[in-house]
């Protein structure tokens, strides 16, 4: 992985949708997915199995998976689909779901080699970084400067295309947990101390089935009720707890959109006293003040390369009242592209996907460079 290269993980099918007020069909979703797998992203959060009680517009996960391992789209490239996931008991109705739809099971199997449904391979796309040994090399031991290093864990390593195993290699799960004590209990109902207990059995049942963990980190710049000062500090001893547990990557979230570039460089300058590395982190920047965008200026000059994304700018968090959408995948592309960085998505397309999918929720188009992009 190289230094001019970024990947982005488009999380318009899960931050974007969990928080919209009308229902969002099953068939928009897929087809949601399935118009972003055409665009060269590589990682899509694609659901949640989180209580349908809390959060109703993320009740379809299950047949998202059992679609998804049955007739993926036929991508250009190698997919990654994540599914987020709040306790144990989210991970086995992930892990269940992904055993239901065993294509072994199914009476039309979609494993042939001439079939445009076959199983994309798996993703090449794990970040760059830690060995097995969990030992971090630092960005500066490759001989080519502006050249990563490679992963060794192999915990993203091809599996056999039609693999019958429960989760495939190419599902991702992410958990996540929370900076604020406030911010915890609302989101997930208990103490910070409580959620990183629920994240361990989640990671070590993700390790046994060689599924990849990222783990987010939430109101790491401002908290809907604790206010705009949350202690760096706190975020990064949380990082590296979910790190050392065994995630392959943190996105360390900035929910409310309260984050300024000061304040991004003060939480990474924190993320690196602590002992972690560019590669073990993405940014999951929400645009409430318009910040995103200058934001990821100060993490790509801090050799950031992971950045978390919404087509259309969709998204919010129903316990982040206010928040608006993540940044939207079509303006840091646009952003990214200017400076030379490689992403190998199609910012054209992603700008109708924008276009397309606003329309379908009948709300406003939240991308700027998306509408610039469709006008010209
Ligand atoms: P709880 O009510 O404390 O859970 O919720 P509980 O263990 O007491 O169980 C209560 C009921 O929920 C039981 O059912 C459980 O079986 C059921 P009952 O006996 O009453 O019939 N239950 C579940 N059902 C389905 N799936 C599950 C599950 N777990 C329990 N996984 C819980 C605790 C964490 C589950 C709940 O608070 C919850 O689902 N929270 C998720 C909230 C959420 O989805 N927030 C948005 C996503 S995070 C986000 O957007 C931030 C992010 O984008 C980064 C950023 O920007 O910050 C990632
Ligand atoms: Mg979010």
């Amino acid at each position: 992985r190289r230094a001019d290269e970024v990947r982005i993980v488009e999380v318009g099918p899960r931050d974007g949708l969990q928080n919209e007020k009308t229902a969002i069909g099953l068939e928009t979703k897929l087809e949601l997915i399935r118009r972003l797998s055409q665009t060269g992203v590589r990682n899509i959060e694609a659901g949640s199995f989180v209580a349908p009680k809390w959060v109703p517009q993320m009740a379809n996960s299950s047949e998202i998976v059992n679609s998804l391992l049955r007739h993926p789209p036929p991508a250009p490239a190698a997919m990654a689909y994540n599914f987020l996931v709040p306790n144990l008991k989210g991970m086995q109705n992930f892990i269940k779901a992904a055993e239901a739809s065993n294509p072994a099971d199914d009476t039309a199997p979609i494993t042939s080699a001439e079939d445009p449904n076959t199983p994309p391979t798996p993703p090449p796309s794990p970040p760059p970084g830690k060995g097995e040994t969990g030992e971090q090399a630092p960005i500066t031991s490759t001989e080519d400067p502006n050249e990563m290093p490679s992963s060794t864990s192999g915990i993203n390593d091809p599996a056999p295309p039609g693999n019958s195993s429960a989760a495939s290699n190419w599902m991702e799960v992410s958990l996540f947990t929370a900076a604020t004590e406030a911010f915890s209990r609302a989101n997930t109902n208990c103490s910070i101390a409580e959620s990183l207990e629920r994240c361990k059995p989640i990671v070590d049942l993700g390790k046994s089935l060689g599924i990849r963990v990222r783990g987010y980190v939430s109101v790491a710049l401002g908290c809907p009720y604790e206010g705009p000062n949350v202690s760096p500090q706190k975020v990064a001893e949380i990082a590296r707890t979910l790190l050392e547990m065994g995630v392959d990557e943190v996105s360390v979230a900035d929910t409310t959109g309260m984050g300024t570039m000061p304040k991004t460089q003060e939480l990474l300058k924190a993320l690196t006293a602590a002992g972690i590395e560019p590669y073990d982190l993405a940014m999951h920047f929400h645009d409430t003040y318009g910040q995103a965008l200058c934001n990821t200026m100060v993490c790509l000059e801090n050799d950031i390369r992971t950045f978390d994304s919404s087509v259309g700018g969709l998204g919010g968090c129903p316990y982040s009242k206010g928040a608006t959408g993540n940044v939207a995948t079509e303006d840091l592309l646009h952003c990214l592209h200017s400076l030379g960085i490689q992403t190998g998505i199609d910012v054209g397309k992603m700008a109708e996907i924008g276009a397309w999918i606003s329309g379908e929720l009948g709300r406003p188009n939240d991308s700027r460079a998306g509408k610039a992009i469709l006008a010209r």
